[in-house]
């Protein structure tokens, strides 16, 4: 049995392509003692797959050779580990391929939902990420504006809709008339403001009469320059990632720092969704809740077929996603 894999051909300097990637063919692996053989049903398509070809970050680099890596929701098809039997469904640190090998001990065995890429979404990453950052770093308080870029993404959709559950104003920060149209209509921001317009920064402060408290960033570069100058006295700005800044051989950071946090007296702080693991558990309570009383809307982007893998991240990357974006690799096993 043959086992297809996507892998980096040529590491990009500037714009990902799909040149970038080759598809290759490989023996089945096979799982030695305490390994498992693990179908892949579902991966995970983030920005961070951008990042990890920069360099290293959280983790290590991506380099010219290796399949893609990515956190997969898959089957256990084989199994010499006691922790996991053949039929679980476990999530894992996969790579971009039909099957792949894991310890038992690193995959994390998940339990039975109606719809297995719910765990990917609104309980996996994106959902974690958003609840993690606001609540933990963002602490946003009912009546607070909170801003959010990248608003009809996978996270900045879930951060808006957990902010409006707490009571506060909602702003998100999103490409192009239709994407903001469907952000207020569909997510239920009170405005959306549309980046690539001329004059972002006129824009917010009209969609921001009185400030920002909380401002969520996604994306970094010019428009977490023209959020931190709407930024009231002692908000907070939770750093979950810098989108603008991953596929470009031209980056451009903020040029209002640090000036901008000492006279407003900002907390501006950085974090990976793992390092609040241990509050998992409160978090997809949470979650169930508010999806339970429709306060918060499940939105799925799932491109079909393996081979479609890089062009859903280079989609990705140029904004024709709207909610979680994933590749079904294999059918669901029910
Ligand atoms: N800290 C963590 O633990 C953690 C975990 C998961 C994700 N993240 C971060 O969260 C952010 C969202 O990632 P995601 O994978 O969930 O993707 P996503 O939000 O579902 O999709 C990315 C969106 O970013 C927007 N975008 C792309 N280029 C942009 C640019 N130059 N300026 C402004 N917006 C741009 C696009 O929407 P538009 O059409 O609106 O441009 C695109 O749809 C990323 O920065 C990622 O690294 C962090």
């Amino acid at each position: 049995m043959q086992n297809r894999q996507i892998t980096i051909a040529e590491l990009p300097t500037a714009e990902l392509t799909t040149a970038h990637f080759t598809q290759i063919e490989t023996d089945l692996p096979v799982a030695a003692e305490g390994e498992v053989l693990l179908r892949v049903i579902l991966m995970s398509i983030d920005a961070a797959n951008r990042s990890w070809m920069k360099g290293a970050t959280y983790r290590a680099a991506v380099q010219t050779g290796d399949a893609m890596p990515t956190y997969a929701i898959c089957e256990v098809m084989h199994s010499n580990s006691p922790k996991v039997a053949v039929g679980d469904i476990v999530a894992a640190e996969a790579t971009w391929s039909d099957y792949v090998i894991a310890k038992g001990h690193h995959v994390q065995k998940l339990p039975k939902v109606e719809t297995i890429s719910h765990l990917m979404s609104v309980y996996g990453i994106a959902g974690k990420t958003a609840y993690h950052g606001l609540m933990s770093i963002g602490r946003p308080i009912a009546g607070e504006t909170v801003l959010v870029s990248a608003a009809a993404g996978s996270v900045g959709g879930y951060v808006g809709q957990i902010a409006r559950a707490l009571g506060c104003r909602v702003v998100g920060i999103a490409g192009g008339p239709e994407k903001c149209s469907w952000v207020v209509d569909e997510l239920g921001f009170d405005a959306c403001v549309d980046y690539r317009e001329a004059g972002l920064s006129k824009a917010l402060a009209s969609a921001c009469p009185d400030g920002v408290d909380v401002y969520f960033d996604n994306v970094g570069g010019k428009i977490l320059e023209a959020s931190l100058t709407l930024m009231n006295d002692k908000g907070r700005v939770v750093c979950c990632g810098a989108i603008s800044q991953y596929d470009t051989d031209t980056p451009t950071g903020p040029r209002n720092l640090p000036g901008v946090i000492v006279v407003k007296r900002l907390k501006m702080e950085g974090f990976i969704v793992m390092d609040f693991a241990h509050n998992d558990a409160k978090c997809i309570r949470a979650l169930q809740h508010w999806v339970g009383t429709g306060q918060i809307k499940v939105f799925e982007d799932i491109v079909d077929g393996l081979e479609n893998a890089p062009k859903a991240l280079i989609g990705l990357l140029a904004g024709d996603n709207k909610g979680k974006r994933m590749v079904r690799v294999a059918a669901d096993p029910s």
